[in-house]
């Protein structure tokens, strides 16, 4: 079978290698790989900024945001052949932490919890790869061409829940959401707040082209003029942060609704430094009790959450969101930013 490699040392190092078929363990099922997504991570790990190989290798199977076909399941199991299924991409740390041990490995203490195709274990950018049961998730049959979004929707999914329960510490009813960047994390982010019931805004620099469309098309509002402005405008009850980009962070920590929630998904890289308030920062923290979390990965919990989440959306909106698919073989494009690029999706399937 055929999977994309990288080492995740060596920068542009990944290419399409011809890799022994797997074969199941005890557990667990043989999946015909449809699709991958390709997102700011596993770019990061192509220009060697981040990612681990399994121990003692030099190349590790790229990819975390699966898609594939069950072809083999063990007996007694809650699969059969033919199931769209999604892998789960963090594994417990072994010692384990009180969160690992608990299945919130999400929330791993330790920092020594695995994910495929990111940290020390193999990815899912493979013609046919095996998962644990106990970490596949299924999809509905109907999310064939768009269950890809799964593994960003499960990321948000979890983001949501994060701003729930923090705002559940005394009353609370949010009514306005602001989603900063309109990429893959922030429209999905915007779904579900929409799905919410919120009034939902998205903010993002770019003046066209597919992100204003698709946040018109969900029924929320779109906005392209000065962070500071617009959020102090809205005095949202709620902020999505998925840029990473300082100035728009400390913006959506200063200009949000009394008991506010900020919730923090971007990555950003080290050493950009900002001129900020400080004070003014801290005193609005306070004085209006709001709270600045930040969110990574998700466990079973939010996986599910995210199937519905995915279940329950308009399907021409999910595939207007995957603006390319390129086959295998033609790899090196999905990793070559385009003007109108939201997600981008390697094929798996083509030979078939
Ligand atoms: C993935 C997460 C992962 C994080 C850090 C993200 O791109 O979606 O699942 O935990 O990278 O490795």
């Amino acid at each position: 079978m055929r999977a994309l490699t990288v080492d995740p040392k060596t920068a542009g190092s990944f290419q399409v290698d011809e890799l022994p078929d797997p074969e199941p363990r005890q557990g667990e099922l043989l999946v015909r790989g449809l699709a991958v997504g390709v997102c700011g991570t596993d770019k990061e790990i192509v220009r060697a900024e981040y990612g681990w190989s399994p121990p003692g290798r030099e190349r590790m199977v790229l990819g975390h945001e699966s898609l594939g076909r069950v072809v083999t399941a063990p007996d007694g199991s809650d699969f059969a052949a033919g199931d769209l299924v999604v892998g789960v991409v963090r594994r417990p740390d072994p010692v384990p932490c009180g969160a690992c041990a608990r299945g919130e490995f999400d929330n791993c203490r330790n920092g020594r919890y695995t994910e495929r195709g990111i940290k020390e274990l193999d990815g899912y950018a493979a013609e046919l790869w095996c998962v644990e049961t106990d970490y596949a998730v299924t999809l509905d049959p109907k999310l064939e061409h768009v269950g890809v979004l799964m593994e960003p929707t499960s990321v948000v999914a979890k983001a949501w829940e994060q701003v729930q329960r923090v705002g559940e510490r005394a009353w609370y009813e949010p009514r306005r959401a602001l989603v900063t960047g309109a990429g893959p994390i922030g429209l999905l982010a915007a779904m579900i707040g929409v799905q919410q019931g919120l009034d939902v805004h998205v903010l993002d620099l770019v003046e066209d082209g597919p992100k204003p469309h698709l946040v018109k098309e969900l029924g929320a509002t779109y906005h392209h003029q000065d962070v500071d402005e617009v959020a102090a405008h809205l005095q949202p009850d709620v902020v999505i942060e998925a840029t990473g980009v300082g100035q728009v962070v400390f913006s959506a920590m200063r200009n949000n609704a009394a008991f506010g929630v900020v919730c923090l998904t971007g990555v950003s890289p080290a050493g950009r430094k900002l001129e900020v308030d400080a004070g003014s920062v801290n005193r609005e923290i306070v004085l209006q009790n709001d709270v600045v979390v930040g969110s990574v990965n998700a466990n079973l919990r939010h996986y599910r959450q995210a199937a519905n989440a995915l279940a329950a959306a308009d399907l021409d909106w999910l595939a207007g969101m995957i603006s390319r698919r390129v086959p295998l073989e033609s790899c090196t494009d999905a990793f070559e930013a385009q003007p109108d690029d939201v997600k981008v999706v390697i094929d798996l399937d083509g030979r078939r």
